[in-house]
Formats: structure tokens, sequence, C-alpha cells
């Protein structure tokens, strides 16, 4: 069945969902956008991705078309007219049809694209043996560049850290800012384990605030875990002993190898299979 997208106001059959080509979301990367988990036809953690998204909204002077209660009413439309029980939302924001200059002002009215879909994340397999990944030699955009905490069109700077990623056989990189910190992952959130502590790069290192990140982390200290965010270096993710991504599309998966060398006994640790399952509990029932 072709599916129903919310373009504009209207649910279009995907066939006639069709942007400008003068959008300056298409010729500039100007807009912001949300991936979004649906899990037993409820969406998934919503009211923290509207935050991002408005958010990272403001930080470009990027009006969305719609007050928060208006977008949720359209989200929850455009899932149920594709019958989406357990997927995916795209939610995109783009600045809107302009003429070939990068004049924002330009551009009167921002486009609104809601795509609800299924999604195929990693292989299962890979969440079972663990997932190789490799140190980007590709920087993370420097804070006072297109800043890592904004989730704009504008994802090439991730991109070329995945080419990395694919040209050495695995499906993720790890990215390092400006200072030789760990930042993020291409889509992901980076966590170690060493010592029972757990440890993540703090936002300001480059990474965006994720919202499964800030998930895991509450879960994590309702078992009592050490959470520590804390500046890491390259050493520390060879020396851990448990490492894991976490983010929307990824959910919590672990990660095995980094640049040759074996993480732990080379299985996803017993600390990232305790938050994979309790996160999984979260998606299963609503949370207070
Ligand atoms: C660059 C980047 N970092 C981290 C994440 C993980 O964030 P979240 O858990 O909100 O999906 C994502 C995905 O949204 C991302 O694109």
């Amino acid at each position: 069945m072709p599916l129903k997208i919310w373009l504009d106001g209207k649910l279009l059959d995907q066939a006639d969902a069709k942007v400008s080509v003068f959008d300056h979301g298409l010729l500039y990367g100007d807009g912001v956008f949300e991936g979004i988990r649906v899990y037993g036809g409820r969406v998934f953690e919503l009211d923290a991705h509207l935050r991002r998204l408005y958010d990272s909204a403001k930080v470009i002077r990027l009006e969305i078309p719609l007050d928060k209660a208006k977008l949720v009413a359209a989200i929850k439309k455009t899932v149920e007219a594709n019958v989406i029980v357990d997927g995916y939302v795209r939610l995109v924001v783009t600045r809107g049809a302009g003429t070939l200059g990068l004049n924002p002002f330009i551009c009167k009215n921002s486009g609104l694209i809601i795509i609800a879909d299924k999604i195929q994340p990693y292989p299962q397999e890979l969440y079972e043996t663990g997932m190789k990944v490799i140190s980007a030699t590709t920087v993370r955009n420097h804070p006072l560049a297109i800043p890592p905490q904004l989730k704009s069109l504008n994802y090439l700077n991730n991109i070329i850290a995945k080419l990395e990623a694919l040209d050495n056989g695995v499906p993720e990189a790890i990215m390092y800012n400006h200072e030789g910190y760990v930042a993020e992952a291409t889509v992901d959130n980076v966590f170690i384990v060493r010592d029972g502590v757990i440890f993540t790069p703090p936002v300001e290192a480059g990474a965006l605030e994720g919202i499964t990140r800030n998930l895991v982390i509450r879960l994590a200290k309702e078992d009592n875990l050490e959470v520590v965010e804390k500046n890491l270096t390259k050493c520390d993710l060879y020396i851990c002993s448990e490492f894991f991504l976490t983010g929307t599309a990824a959910e919590v998966i672990g990660i095995v190898c980094i640049d040759g060398r074996t993480i732990g006994d080379g299985k996803p640790g017993p600390i990232t299979k305790r938050l994979r399952e309790k996160f999984f509990e979260c998606t299963r029932s609503p949370r207070k």
C-alpha cells in the first residue's frame, strides 16, 4: 500500500507528495527534523522530540507552521492513516521555497512533512553479537559551526563519517570533537562502562542531546548504577569493559570492537543487556 504523507496540511499519496526544487531545505539543508519511534501505536517520547524540534527551529529562526497541539494531531493522523503500530515517524520542517540566494527571509512559508513508515534498523543478529565500529577521522562539527546540539537537515558531517565506516566494512563510526574527545556516533550517542561505572560524553563535547540517551541515563540510575558525564578519549573506548550506543532507530546496541580492539569478552556486556531490556519495558508500557 503506498504511504500517505502529510505535506503542508494535507495527507497525500506518496507519489503526489512533492516539494519545490527551490525549497531551501533541498538547496541548502536549511531546516530541522526529528525521528520518532512508534511502539504499540504510541508515539514514543513525543514531548521530548517536539521540544527538541522547536528548540532546533528557534536556533535557526525557522517558524514551524503549526503549534505543538496541532502538530501532535497531524502526527497522530499520519500514523493512523498508515496503520503504523510499530514504526517510525520522520518530521521535517524546511525553510520553504525561495530563490537561489541564501537569504532565508525570502522563503515566506516553511514546509512541514510528516512521514510514518516501518523501520529496519540494524539486523537483529547484530543486537545479539554486538557491532563493530571504527574511529572516524572526520571531526564532529565545531560548536561555533553547525552546533551538534541542533538537529538540522544538514547531516553532511555525519554522512562523511558514515562513508568512512562503510569503507571500513562496519556500520557505524565514532566521531571525535575538535579537541580530540569523543563526541558521538553518526546517529547515536556513546556510552562505555569501566569498573561498573557508566560514562558518556557531555553534550558540550559535541553530542546531540539524545532522547534515548537521556532515558537510558534515567534507567541506569533507577538501577542504582553510577552514570558520569565526562570527556572521553579514544583510549577510554579501547580499554572499557562495555561499550554501547543509543538512538531512536538503533535503541540500545552493544559495541564489541573498535579500531580492531575487542571490548570486554567480545560480546555485549551485562549492563548493556540490562539497559536494553529496561528500555524495551519502557517501549511496552507508558512511563509516568
Ligand atoms: C547525530 C545524532 N546523535 C545522536 C542521536 C541519538 O538521538 P536520539 O536518541 O534522540 O535519537 C541521533 C539521532 O537522532 C543523531 O542524529
